[in-house]
């Protein structure tokens, strides 16, 4: 499986970041056509992006768990579906926070996605704590008929933003966890990918990489020098 390489940009980002991400891609597509980009910016962002190259995708930062209707502020699954992005980030630790949102939400959230041909990048925390809802999220992915892809990213808390990354054994054992769980359940028309995310930076990706199908990352790719550093490391 080619390896996932997703940016999360948070709440940071302008167009001006947008063309010199997209020269630098343009630039390096050669080297880097082994990997699949998926570039998740700010909603007002995505329609900047012009002239990806073939393994560059777009993804949002969050949709609604509502299909439509007297929800200000929100946006719907089947918006995003009419705009270039086809993955969406959901459930990450700090809409948990500071969004006080729930599971039952982010699973509805999945649901959205699903329905319109989005791929959802559903972040979870660690196994021990997050047992029964890691559960629930793969079974709503084995259950439904109309999804195809699902992206689990593995991303405690205390790694995210704080420049340590989780151990390479602690990534290992609770990714292993996950895939005792889907062990045999996993029919050939579904692909799933389990992914690392906090703190991932060019000193620990290469690691990371050989022992994940892909990472998520936030602070290196919102500044060009560690985005740069991190695309110098894939080459
Ligand atoms: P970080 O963020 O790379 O800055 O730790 C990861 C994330 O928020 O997904």
């Amino acid at each position: 499986m080619r390896k996932k390489i997703i940016f999360n940009w948070k709440m940071c980002g302008d167009e001006q970041y947008v063309s010199l991400i997209q020269n630098k891609f343009l630039e390096m597509s050669a080297p880097l056509s082994n990997y699949d980009f998926i570039i998740c910016p700010s909603f007002t962002l995505l329609h900047h992006f012009k002239e990806l190259p073939h393994s560059i995708s777009l993804g949002a930062q969050n949709c609604s768990p509502e299909s439509s209707g007297a929800y200000t502020g929100e946006i719907s699954a089947s918006m995003l579906a009419k705009t270039n992005c086809h993955y969406c980030i959901i459930g990450h630790s700090e809409r948990r926070k500071y969004f006080l949102e729930k599971e039952s939400d982010i699973l509805r959230k999945m649901d959205q996605l699903i329905n319109n041909n989005i791929i959802p990048i559903v972040c979870i925390g660690k196994f021990f704590e997050d047992n029964n809802y890691i559960k629930s999220i793969i079974s709503n992915f084995l259950g439904s008929y109309a999804a195809s892809e699902l992206i689990l990213a593995y991303e405690p808390t205390a790694a995210i933003g704080s420049g340590i990354s989780d151990s390479l054994y602690s990534i290992e054992d609770n990714l292993a966890q996950i895939k005792d769980i889907i062990q045999g359940k996993i029919s050939n028309n579904k692909k799933l990918s389990l992914i690392y995310g906090g703190s991932v930076n060019e000193n620990n990706i290469k690691d990371i990489l050989n022992i994940c199908d892909g990472v998520l990352i936030g602070k290196a790719s919102i500044e060009m020098d560690l985005f740069s550093g991190i695309l110098n490391k894939l080459i």
